[in-house]
């Protein structure tokens, strides 16, 4: 699969909301819906980087190891989004209500720690740099790891009704850690 088309597939998800909100066809909160998709997705491109590594065992899909850099840069691409429609949107950069929401949802301060985790994977992922921190990367590329795990909280924490979505992720995350710990 070309580059490019595997970067359209990435950019899809913002394409289809920028569509849909141009056409008014968000529902009556679309802040919500964009808060609510960007962290999804920004969760399902990171769950799918960690699992390129058990895919790629497989003969028919040993090339996909190749988009994992591209893909572990739209998990942070579109956790940057969800938090940037947080502070823009949803709190009008009032560092007030931004300061109170960390003093009173837990959920926001773990959302902040796992993406403060998923910052150094982003910024050592050009070629140029990997190549300057040689094998020191691998040791800050198991940032994921606990950056995975945060998320996984911090979903769980914001959840009001339906646990068993967030259950379902994190036992896709168990069982992608659980392959690292037996291999
Ligand atoms: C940077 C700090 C973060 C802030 C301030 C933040 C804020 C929020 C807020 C306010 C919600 C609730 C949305 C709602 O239902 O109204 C939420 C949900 C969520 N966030 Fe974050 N978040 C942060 C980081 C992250 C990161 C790094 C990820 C993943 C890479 C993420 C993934 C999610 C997911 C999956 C949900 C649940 C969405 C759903 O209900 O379908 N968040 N976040």
């Amino acid at each position: 699969m070309p580059v490019f088309v595997c970067f359209l597939l990435g950019l899809t998800p913002l394409l289809w909301l920028l569509l849909y909100s141009w056409q008014g066809m968000l529902g009556a909160n679309p802040v919500e819906l964009w808060l609510r998709l960007s962290g999804d997705w920004g969760l399902w491109c990171l769950l799918l980087t960690l699992a390129l590594s058990p895919l790629s065992r497989w003969r028919m899909l040993q090339g996909v190891l190749r988009w994992r850099r591209m893909v572990g840069l739209f998990s942070f691409f579109y956790a940057l989004l969800h938090l940037t429609v947080y502070l823009v949107l949803e709190r009008a950069l009032s560092w007030e209500d931004i300061a109170q929401d960390i003093g009173k949802r837990p959920y926001i301060t773990v959302g902040i720690l796992a993406f403060v985790l998923l910052l150094p994977l982003a910024l050592t992922s050009p070629r140029r740099i990997m190549l300057r921190l040689g094998s020191t990367r691998i040791g800050w590329h198991r940032l994921v790891y606990p950056a995975a795990l945060l998320v996984i909280l911090h979903f769980f924490l914001q959840t009001r009704a339906d646990w068993h979505v967030p259950l379902l992720h994190a036992v896709v995350l168990a069982v992608l850690l659980a392959w690292r710990l037996v291999r």
